[in-house]
């Protein structure tokens, strides 16, 4: 197994070759199990990350900074109002200038047609291993804390498991797209049988759907998109239902807000998931619209894995940072 993995950047799992991954998730373990014992594993002493925050966060920005410091490390928690990025600084000059000061640069921009491109900029010109918290396009932790979880709640055994993204509605704001492309990307490559539910206008990126009919392909594994929440949930072993935004379809947040109204039925309640296998499991990335994503009985309910989801976002995280920002010089 590879395990030169010190200074590469995670943009996106797709530029990581499965073993890369698994590499990751085994570490992930081991660091789980020692964060359980209390044993210390400071194996980014006196290290520095800069983490850029474009947009909110609970889980993303608590599991990374919490991650550096039980590395042993420290995080800056920035936003562009803190930083010359207000100003107008190119990400170029802000990325020579951090690669100057310390061993990793996290990035969090989802602005639509912007955040990816943004993060890729830093990366060229970064001497130090550059994370994507979460762009317009992907959202890479999030699917591998998820296919984490999948991996514990079915003790690794993956094969033949349906997988279903589904579109659900959700009024608090447009959610970005990238935690359905992220999973439809990952859950192929690893084995599952995969079904991406939407209503129409809720189309993902053509070029990411052609990867992951291509993932699912070399796989040997069935990748599916319907137009049906009910066809979807039928004998899935994981469903996943979250929103996102109408973004192939209209970019204005509130045409998007008033499609996604016609929807208000797309819903996972307890009749949806009686739909699933016996020992299915639900899982939102969080934060979900309660009453409207999901209902209480579902998220609190005995199929429902989401505080195991976001506390896995910790362990993958660390691994990722231990191994790219640190490991073998
Ligand atoms: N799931 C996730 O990324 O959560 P935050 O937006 O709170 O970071």
């Amino acid at each position: 197994m590879h395990s030169l993995l010190r200074g590469k950047h995670f943009i996106t799992t797709q530029e990581w070759t499965r073993e890369e991954l698994e590499m990751v998730l085994d570490v992930a373990w081991d660091l789980k199990k020692l964060f359980a014992l209390g044993v210390p594993h400071r194996y980014l002493q006196d290290k520095t990350l800069f983490m850029m925050f474009f947009e909110q966060s609970t889980r993303t920005r608590n599991s990374f900074e919490a991650g550096m410091t039980q590395l042993g490390g420290h995080a800056h928690d920035l936003t562009p109002d803190k930083l010359q990025i207000s100003h107008g600084e190119a990400a170029k000059d802000t990325a020579m200038v951090l690669s100057r000061y310390g061993h990793g640069i996290a990035i969090r921009n989802c602005f639509f047609g912007i955040g990816n491109k943004y993060i890729r900029e830093v990366a060229k010109w970064s001497s130090v291993p550059v994370f994507n918290m979460q762009c317009d396009i992907y959202h890479p932790c999030q699917a591998l804390g998820d296919l984490m979880t999948i991996k514990e709640k079915f003790s690794n055994e993956l094969r033949g498991r349906k997988f279903v993204i589904s579109w659900a509605y959700a009024p608090s704001y447009m959610k970005p797209m990238s935690v359905p492309q992220s999973l439809i990307l990952l859950m192929t490559r690893f084995g599952m049988d995969v079904t991406l539910a939407h209503p129409p206008e809720f189309k993902l990126m053509p070029e990411i759907l052609k990867q992951a009919e291509e993932n699912a392909r070399q796989a040997g594994v069935k990748f599916e998109v319907v137009h049906d929440m009910d066809a979807a949930f039928e004998g899935a072993h994981v469903v996943y239902p979250k929103s996102w935004g109408a973004l192939m379809t209209t970019q204005d947040k509130d045409e998007s807000m008033a499609i996604a109204k016609k929807y208000t039925d797309w819903i996972c309640d307890e009749r949806r998931m009686k739909l699933t296998a016996t020992d299915s499991i639900y899982m939102h990335c969080l934060p979900a619209d309660r009453g409207y994503e999901v209902t209480d009985e579902v998220i609190d309910g005995p199929h429902s894995v989401v505080f195991d989801e976001a506390e896995n976002r910790l362990h993958v995280e660390k691994a990722l940072l231990a191994l790219c920002m640190g490991g073998r010089p």
